[in-house]
């Protein structure tokens, strides 16, 4: 038995298109996880059609879309994150899956990994630690981006030092996703004053 091998872990394929080089990265992190002992799930946005959120647009609570994602956000202890960077930001259809969600990540613990064309990577991650910041989510301070030169023309992963750095970062998500998730939980039991922290304000 693992350390990691009670935690549950969604992996969100941010990309809204099937060729994307997001989903090689995508599987090494969900091997990776799987590896580790944690019982993974992946989200591929792609093949679900979201709509744009409409706040208020209480129908939407409806769609077999939007209760996918709420289902498998609210089952996991923690997520691995990861999306194409577009114009220095996170892909629309990640951003939009956030706005779907809130009370379903507080607590949780996520990794990111983002695709560039070429670039670092650092804006889009950054993007995403932030909203899952927002959302009352911890982040694990490591990361990493694969650049398009980092694939084969068949869109293999193929920079053995960038997919060192994905499984690194599935295996910190695996190890800390359920004592952040935990402690949370812990801290939320106290209610709604101050000793209980963060997680008093989701009670
Ligand atoms: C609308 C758009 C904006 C993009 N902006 C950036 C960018 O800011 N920085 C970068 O390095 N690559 C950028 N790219 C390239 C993608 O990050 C690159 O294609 C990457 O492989 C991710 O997605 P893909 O594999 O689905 O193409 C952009 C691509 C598109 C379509």
């Amino acid at each position: 038995m693992t350390a990691g091998s009670s935690a549950k872990i969604t992996i969100v394929s941010g990309s809204s298109r099937l060729e994307s080089r997001v989903h090689a990265v995508v599987g090494l992190a969900a091997e990776t996880a799987a590896s580790a002992g944690a019982t993974v799930e992946v989200v591929s946005l792609h093949e679900l059609t979201l709509p744009v959120m409409v706040y208020g647009d209480r129908s939407q609570d409806d769609l077999p879309g939007v209760q996918t994602i709420r289902r498998h956000a609210a089952w996991a202890d923690g997520f691995i994150l990861c999306t194409p960077e577009y114009h220095g930001n996170m892909s629309g259809c990640l951003k939009n899956w956030f706005d779907f969600l809130y009370e379903e990540l507080a607590g949780k613990f996520a990794g990111v990994l983002a695709v560039t064309g070429g670039g670092g990577g650092d804006m889009s991650i950054t993007a995403v630690k932030t909203s899952f910041a927002w959302c009352h989510g911890f982040t694990l301070p490591y990361h990493v981006a694969a650049r398009a030169v980092d694939f084969d023309a068949e869109g293999n992963l193929v920079n053995n030092m960038v997919a060192d750095r994905i499984r690194r970062v599935a295996y910190d998500v695996v190890r800390y996703a359920p004592l952040v998730h935990g402690a949370f939980e812990e801290a939320r039991r106290l209610g709604p004053g101050v000793q209980a922290g963060v997680a008093g304000a989701h009670t």
